[in-house]
C-alpha cells in the first residue's frame, strides 16, 4: 500500500463523518424504505414476543446486551466480566471468584454454540480483548457461568471466539505479540525477531461446556485479527487474519501499512490435535505449544487484501472471504485450491516456517465491494452482505458470480454486522443489523458520551432497505442473532438442582454458626422477610451468609444490600449464593432486598450488629 493511497481513504473518512455532521436532525431523509411499512415490520404489539434474539457483545462495558427483534428492544443485560450491582453479579463469593480479581474485560466477539454447524442455543462465548479470558454464558438461565484464564502465551484475546462446526474449540489468539512466555522481557528493538503470537483452540467439553487450553501455535509477531471456523468440507480448520506483516513497532498506522498484503492464517487443527497427542510441542508458559518451524501440515498462510479485519467462511465451507480495510476488494479464496496449493507445495516462501501459499493458485476473486471492506454475513438466498467501514454502506452481492447488486447507506460508519443466523451453515435471511460506529444526530442529546448505533434492514427482498434504529451503550463489536424458539430458558432454579452444600429449605434451619472469628449464616430470603433477621457479630468477624431463595415462583427476586458494606447480591428463586465479608466496622448496620417483590417489599429488612 503506498502511502499516498492511504492518505485518500484517511481524507475519504474524514469527509464522511463531517457530511454526516450536516445531516438533517429529523433524519428520515435518505431513509428508502416506505417508513409505515418500515413501522409495521419492526412493530411487536403489547404482549407479542419477538422472533428472534440477538446477543450483542458491549465491548469494554465487559457485558453482553440482549435484544429482540424485530422490535430492538433491550430485553437483558449479561454481566460477564465486569461486576453488576443489578443483578449482584461480582458481589456474591461465587461469581467474585469467577472474575477472579479483575474488574474490567472488554467483551469482544459473542459466539453461540454449534451442533453440525448450526446454531444449537446451549452456550454463548465470549472473548475478553482485554485480560486474555474466554467466557461462557449458559443459556438456559442467560448466566455466566465460566470464566477461562487469563489464557497462558495469548496476549490481547481479540480474534476470538468462533466456535468449530461442532463445538469442539472456541478459538482464541493474540492481536499483541509479546515476547512469551509472559513475564519475559526485551527491548522494542528485538520485537521482528524475539515478539511471538499464537492461535489457539479452546477445547469445550461437549457434556458440561467446561473449558480447558486444547493447542497452542507460536506464530511470527503479527497482529491477529478475527477469525472464524470451517464449515462442512473445511470443518477441521480454523482461519483468522493478520495484519502488521511487517514485523513493524511504532506509529502502526504508517509502519504496519508498507507492503502490499497481510496473510488469511489457515489452521488445519484435527493436525493441531494429532501434534499435541503425538507430542510434537514446547512447553511455553507452562502449557503445549507447536513451533511450526518443528511440525509441518498445521498451519499455513495466504496472502490477503492489505490490512484485513476478519476473515468469514461462506455457509457451504467452500469460500474463505477476507477483506481488507485498506483496498476496496474483498478476496475471496476457494478452500479446495488451498488443499490443492497445499499438496502440490505451491509456495511463495514462509514467514518463521510457516508456508506461504501462492495467492494465484488459491484465490477465486478479488470482489469489487466498496470502500474499507470489514466483515461478511450470508443469507438463505446464496449472497453475502460485507460492512464498508469507509463507505458507510453494507454490500450485497452474489457467491459464485461475484457481482454486487446491491448497496444500503448506513449512518454511520459500520463496524460489525449481523445477520439471522448470517454465520452458520443454514442462515435465516430475513434481517440484517449493522452495528455502526458512531450515531450523531439520530437520537436525543445526551452530551459528549454518544450512545452507539444499530440499525435493522430488512433483506428479505432483492433490494435491502433500512426497517429501524436502535442504540445501545458503548460498545458492541459482533452480535448473533439466533430464532427465539431454539432458546427455551428455564424461569426459576428447581429446589431438586440447588447443590448448594448450605442451602437450607426451611425457616426453622436457619442458624449461626460462630466458630472463633469465623460466623456462618444460614438464611433465607422469601416474601417478605429475611430469616434471620438480625445477625450480631463482634468487630473483626469473617462474616460468612448462606442465602436461599426459596420461592419458586417466576420473577420473584430478591436482593440481599448491605448499607455502607458495599454489599449487593441478588438471589434468584431457588438460588443460594454466599456472602463473605469481614464485619470491619462497628455498629449497626441495616439490610434490606433490593428488588420489588411485593407490596411489602419495603418492609424486608434486617440488621446487621457489629459489636466493637
Ligand atoms: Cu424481597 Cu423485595
Amino acid at each position: 500500500m503506498k502511502h499516498t493511497t492511504l492518505f485518500v481513504m484517511i481524507a475519504f473518512l474524514v469527509t464522511a463523518i463531517f457530511m454526516g455532521c450536516g445531516d438533517d436532525k429529523k433524519g428520515r431523509s435518505g431513509v428508502r424504505s416506505d417508513v409505515q411499512e418500515a413501522a409495521q415490520k419492526v412493530y411487536v404489539a403489547p404482549g407479542d414476543l419477538d422472533e428472534y434474539y440477538v446477543f450483542k457483545s458491549g465491548g469494554h462495558s465487559g457485558q453482553v446486551y440482549v435484544y429482540g427483534i424485530p422490535s430492538m428492544r433491550h430485553i437483558s443485560t449479561i454481566p460477564v466480566f465486569t461486576p453488576y450491582s443489578a443483578t449482584g453479579y461480582g458481589f456474591d463469593k461465587e461469581s467474585k471468584e469467577m472474575l477472579g480479581g479483575f474488574t474490567w474485560g472488554d467483551a469482544h466477539h459473542p459466539s453461540i454454540s454449534e451442533t453440525d454447524g448450526d446454531y444449537d442455543g446451549r452456550w454463548l462465548f465470549i472473548s475478553d480483548n482485554a485480560n486474555n479470558r474466554m467466557a461462557r454464558i449458559d443459556l438456559r438461565d442467560f448466566k455466566t457461568k465460566e470464566i477461562f484464564g487469563p489464557i497462558p502465551n495469548v496476549s490481547g484475546n481479540h480474534c476470538s471466539s468462533f466456535v468449530t462446526e461442532n463445538t469442539e474449540y472456541v478459538l482464541a489468539g493474540s492481536r499483541f505479540s509479546i515476547p512469551l512466555p509472559k513475564g519475559t522481557f526485551e527491548t522494542i528493538e528485538d520485537y521482528a525477531t524475539k515478539y511471538k503470537g499464537v492461535v489457539a483452540g479452546i477445547a469445550v467439553d461437549s457434556k458440561s461446556g467446561k473449558m480447558t487450553l486444547g493447542w497452542e501455535i507460536l506464530m511470527p509477531p503479527f497482529n491477529y485479527d478475527l477469525g472464524d471456523a470451517g464449515k462442512g468440507p473445511s470443518k477441521e480448520w480454523g482461519f483468522w487474519t493478520c495484519y502488521n506483516s511487517e514485523r513493524a513497532t511504532g506509529k502502526l498506522e504508517v509502519t504496519s501499512t508498507q507492503k502490499d498484503r497481510d496473510y488469511v492464517v489457515a489452521v488445519n487443527w484435527k493436525n493441531a490435535e494429532k501434534a499435541i497427542k503425538d507430542g510434537k510441542f514446547k512447553m511455553i508458559g507452562g502449557v503445549k505449544v507447536i513451533d511450526p518451524k518443528d511440525v509441518k501440515g498445521v498451519v499455513f498462510l495466504m496472502p490477503a487484501a492489505k490490512s484485513p479485519h476478519g476473515v468469514d467462511i461462506s455457509p457451504d465451507g467452500k469460500y474463505i472471504i477476507a477483506s481488507g480495510k485498506l483496498q476496496s476488494i474483498t478476496t475471496v479464496f476457494n478452500f479446495e485450491k488451498m488443499l490443492t496449493a497445499i499438496e502440490k507445495q505451491d509456495f511463495t516462501g514462509n514467514e518463521d516456517g510457516i508456508p506461504v501459499l501462492n495467492y494465484d493458485a488459491v484465490k477465486d476473486a478479488e470482489v469489487n465491494v466498496g470502500l474499507g471492506p470489514l466483515h461478511t454475513q450470508f443469507d438463505d438466498q446464496g449472497y453475502a452482505y460485507t460492512s464498508l467501514f469507509v463507505e458507510s454502506a453494507v454490500a450485497k452481492w452474489k457467491l459464485g458470480t461475484w457481482e454486487v447488486v446491491d448497496k444500503i447507506p448506513v449512518s454511520y460508519n459500520i463496524g460489525h454486522l449481523t445477520a439471522a443466523e448470517g454465520d452458520t451453515k443454514s442462515p435465516d435471511g430475513k434481517y440484517l443489523i449493522a452495528l455502526n460506529k458512531l450515531s450523531h444526530g439520530r437520537h436525543l442529546s445526551v452530551g459528549p458520551s454518544q450512545p452507539e448505533a444499530s440499525q435493522l434492514i430488512d433483506i428479505s427482498g432483492e433490494k435491502m432497505s433500512l426497517l429501524y434504529d436502535a442504540f445501545t451503550e458503548p460498545e458492541p463489536h459482533y452480535a448473533q442473532i439466533i430464532k427465539a424458539d431454539k432458546l427455551n430458558p428455564i424461569e426459576v432454579y428447581p429446589k431438586e438442582e440447588n447443590k448448594h452444600p448450605k442451602a437450607i429449605w426451611d425457616l426453622k434451619d436457619s442458624k449461626v454458626i460462630r466458630n472463633g472469628k469465623n460466623v456462618e449464616v444460614y438464611a433465607i430470603a422469601v416474601r417478605s422477610s429475611f430469616e434471620p433477621t438480625t445477625i450480631q457479630v463482634n468487630k473483626g468477624d469473617k462474616v460468612t451468609i448462606y442465602m436461599t431463595n426459596i420461592e419458586q415462583t417466576t420473577d420473584e427476586l430478591h436482593g440481599f444490600g448491605l448499607n455502607e458494606y458495599n454489599i449487593n447480591v441478588v438471589i434468584d428463586p431457588g438460588e443460594t449464593k454466599t456472602i463473605e465479608f469481614v464485619a470491619d466496622k462497628a455498629g449497626v448496620f441495616p439490610f434490606y432486598c433490593t428488588n420489588f417483590c411485593s407490596a411489602l417489599h419495603q418492609e424486608m429488612q434486617g440488621y446487621l450488629l457489629v459489636k466493637p
